[in-house]
């Protein structure tokens, strides 16, 4: 019998050292310590001049992830709605609920430092008819499995990550042991023939 797998929840991840270095030199300026459980999030970096050619580049693999996709964007423009970088408390406990980031297409991370002692994102289900009627799961399941309800993903520096904006996310706890940074970005397409904003 075939099987064939529709409606899909993409995924998009490499490695790309080549903007790590300098990453993570230039975010060192917007990075503040932080009380325990929180993390530290900086201004808008997608305007920034000095961030210019990694804006770029996750613009052209965002733009990439969408149109492999199958979406037509010739009528549409892309822009950051958000870009920021931020870092976990030292002092242990940061961690991110499981949230989806509303109004936008395309989100993700790059991640500048961590390892196997800090935390990691988590992503979820995103079909609600799905969810609502899920059966039990079955122990060690493999991350392919369709009935799962999560996806757990070890990253290390360098790692680029890029899914739909509508994917629940969450980051699990940090125990302060070592530095999580990473920088998350959130794209929104706006029709070009968009009509005149309501005075
Ligand atoms: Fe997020």
């Amino acid at each position: 019998m075939n099987k064939e797998v529709y409606f899909g929840s993409p995924i998009f991840k490499e490695n790309n050292l080549n903007f790590l270095k300098s990453s993570v030199l230039k975010t060192n300026k917007y990075i503040k310590e932080t009380k325990f459980g929180n993390s530290h999030h900086s201004e808008h970096l997608s305007n920034i001049s000095e961030f210019k050619e990694l804006t770029q580049y996750i613009g052209q693999k965002s733009f990439e992830f969408l149109d492999e996709q199958g979406f037509d964007l010739t009528e549409y423009n892309l822009y950051f709605t958000e870009m920021w970088v931020q870092e976990f408390s030292k002092k242990g406990g940061g961690h991110h609920d499981t949230h989806v980031h509303g109004n936008n297409h395309v989100s993700g991370f790059y991640f500048l430092k961590c390892s196997d002692k800090t935390s990691y994102p988590v992503f979820h289900d995103p079909r609600g008819a799905a969810v609502m009627s899920k059966l039990p799961l079955k122990k060690n399941l493999n991350a392919t499995n369709t009935g799962n309800d999560l996806i757990h993903f070890n990253v290390k520096p360098g790692d680029l990550i890029i899914f739909n904006s509508y994917m629940p996310h969450q980051f699990v706890l940090d125990h302060g042991k070592e530095p999580f940074r990473f920088i998350h970005w959130n794209i929104q397409c706006v029709h070009k023939k968009i009509g005149k904003e309501i005075n």
